[in-house]
């Protein structure tokens, strides 16, 4: 066997199981490194040639160098395609993984309520005024046909910030703003914080309502339960219904409570609505001529209705909390469960 052949098994023996390309770059060095390279040694024992053999010598040299480049180079692409595909299965993306959850916070339930009451309304044509609130005695009180010993006025259930001024205890403030700033046709809801000295499991010291009112000519007490009856039907369920109950309030006349039937039982009595089959939501009527006639609004001319929902109440129902406090906790394990937006 040649010098030549034994060099060949040898690199074909060494070549073996190398399918990495830097163990195949550590043969190729072995080979064919300009000094250390084996081939390349045999460059050196030229001198050691008889001179008829050194042409000879130099071609089959040269052919060996062109042999194991030529291996050198199938075995460096093989390697490099498996190297590729591996990094393409190691880098696969399964599209079909689920994402990860993003968190998204909900909006409170007091503002869902709030915002589905005046979708509804703003659906039938109202307007929304927001009030301040802070007032004075006579748009929160005086104005509203309150008289002058009325209980509400007291200092134990209205905060008073000096004699004059006071944070309101009902929106009913703002539609006096309204009929003093407006003509009718008015239809406006006025959603806000109120305050009134008050704390127990159904009621806190801040809560929020949402007034409507509209005046117009010709408006009675059937156009108010036409459009609560529409109302109840939306926030509680189809076929909830109204009932009207006499009731009293300074700035109304006549003045209602308004009962929908219980959403829980449809109305045959449940622990919901303590058996009678009806939940209170909110108090109403056709506004007082007197109230009118503050905002110099002709009362032979224009009637009107005015309605006050307490939100917080509303939503309690809606979403079966028994205790307001919960609503203004910030409990994160009670305000993730109501999403309803
Ligand atoms: N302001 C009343 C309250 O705070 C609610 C209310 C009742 C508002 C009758 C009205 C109304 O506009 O007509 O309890």
């Amino acid at each position: 066997m040649s010098r030549f052949d034994e060099i060949r098994e040898k690199f074909l023996e060494e070549a073996k199981g190398r399918t990495d390309s830097r163990s195949i770059y550590e043969l190729r060095k072995k080979y064919l490194d300009r000094k250390a390279g084996e081939v390349n040694a045999l460059m050196k024992e030229m001198r050691n040639i008889p001179k008829d053999e050194k042409a000879d010598f130099g071609k089959n040299v040269n052919l060996l160098k062109d042999w194991v480049l030529e291996n050198l180079t199938k075995m460096e692409e093989k390697a490099r395609e498996a190297e590729l595909q591996h990094r393409y299965e190691s880098e696969k993306i399964d599209v079909t993984i689920p994402a990860d959850k993003d968190p998204r916070g909900n909006l409170h339930p007091i503002t869902q309520m709030k915002n589905q009451m005046v979708d509804i309304f703003a659906g039938m044509g109202f307007e929304i005024y927001e009030g301040t609130e802070i007032e004075n005695d006579y748009y929160n009180f005086t104005a509203l046909n309150t008289p002058m010993d009325h209980p509400a006025r007291d200092m134990q259930d209205t905060f008073y910030l000096s004699p004059e001024y006071l944070l309101r205890t009902q929106t009913s403030a703002g539609q006096i703003h309204v009929m003093e700033a407006k003509k009718p046709p008015i239809k406006i809801l006025s959603p806000g914080k109120v305050f009134r000295s008050d704390d127990d499991a159904t009621h806190s010291p801040m809560f929020s309502q949402m007034e409507g009112l509209v005046v117009d000519k010709g408006i009675t007490l059937c156009d108010l339960q036409g459009m609560l009856d529409e109302f109840v039907q939306q926030v509680y369920g189809e076929g909830t219904r109204t009932r009207l109950r006499p009731s009293f309030f300074p700035f109304t006349e006549p003045s209602v409570e308004v009962d929908c039937s219980c959403f829980a039982c449809g109305g045959k009595g449940c622990k919901l609505c303590k058996g009678t089959g009806w939940i209170e939501i909110l108090g109403a009527g056709v506004v007082n001529n007197k109230v009118l006639e503050n905002c110099g609004i002709d009362p032979n001319e224009y009637s009107g209705f005015a309605f006050g929902i307490g939100i917080e109440r509303a939503a309690m129902l809606k979403y079966g909390i028994n205790n307001i406090k919960l609503l203004f906790e910030s409990d994160l394990r009670v305000l993730e469960q109501i999403n309803d937006a």
